[in-house]
């Protein structure tokens, strides 16, 4: 596995594997990587790609003022190693100062409004437009043919979408399905930051996720009470949800009768970790 730590030795690195390998396939990072990540990877392999480039940066910019950037947890050496198993051909690391050369503040963003102002946008504002910043940068960067996002951040891969779609971006966006512990928990860095106890705890969110969405193939047609039913049942289990939501699977906005397929979208604090997750669920006809 190469490794690079700044845009030129990137750049040298991929003008030689091009050369060997027509589809390069790209999965983003903040790094602390664990099964969920690798399972991008594969993904990435079984979506075309000859190559495969990663990279690790925690990304400042999509950090609000009082969250964990600081404290994210950081393991590079591991997760070079896990890399190198993986047979990924480049790893790229760049610091804060090559992926925003002229300063953070005065940097120019990548905006997806609405889009990224509902749902998690509402709680964290400047998360988005802080990921879909970096990721534009980083396709500029790798100019992959190809990119894995996990569906475990639904709202962050809709966003991706619509960026890559507006600017005409020459990458295919290929999703993963969430990778999740064996009790159902989906796996996330995050998972770290919970005691013992709210880790019995955790699985409830997906369980109830999946219990509204076995509501709705059955035939449930107020959303609202599912969503209001499902926020109690998180606040007595011991979570203090942000959001427990049912919408448009595509736009993300609040469907109608006729929205066939749907996501139910979820955020909850758990002590100091926020956990979020999303199941799909179709009401065909
Ligand atoms: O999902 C993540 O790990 C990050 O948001 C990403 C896509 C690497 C951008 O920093």
């Amino acid at each position: 596995m190469r490794a690079a730590d700044t845009v030129a030795d990137l750049h040298a690195q991929l003008s030689e594997l091009r050369a060997r390998c027509p589809r390069i396939g790209f999965v983003p990072t903040m790094g602390n990587l664990h099964q969920g990540h690798l399972s991008l990877i594969a993904k990435a392999r079984d979506a075309g790609a000859d190559a495969i480039v990663v990279s690790i940066f925690v990304n400042p910019l999509q950090f609000g003022p009082k969250e964990d950037f600081a404290a994210y947890p950081r393991t590079i050496e591991d997760d070079r190693r896990e890399l190198e198993r993986m047979n990924v051909d480049v790893v790229f690391i760049p610091d804060v100062d090559e992926m925003y050369p002229g300063g953070q503040a005065s940097a120019a963003h990548v905006e997806v409004p609405q889009l990224s102002q509902t749902l998690c946008g509402r709680f964290r504002p400047g998360h988005f437009t802080g990921v879909a910043t970096v990721v534009c940068k980083l396709f500029n960067m790798v100019q992959p043919d190809l990119a894995v996002f996990g569906e475990k951040d639904y709202q962050q891969l809709v966003v991706i979408r619509r960026m890559t779609r507006d600017f005409c971006l020459p990458v295919e966006i290929v999703g993963s399905p969430t990778f999740r512990e064996p009790d159902g928990v989906a796996m996330s860095s995050r998972n770290r930051y919970l005691s013992e106890e709210e880790r019995g705890i955790a699985p409830t969110l997906f369980r109830l996720l999946q219990v509204t969405a076995d509501k709705i193939r059955s035939g449930a047609t107020d959303l609202s009470a599912l969503e209001r039913e499902a926020m109690t049942q998180l606040q007595t289990a011991g979570f203090r949800p942000d959001y427990f939501a049912v919408r448009d699977a595509e736009t993300l906005e609040q469907p109608t009768s006729d929205t066939a397929e749907l996501r139910i979208l979820a955020a909850a604090w758990l002590g100091k970790a926020r956990l979020i997750d999303n199941v799909g669920v179709s009401r065909t006809a």
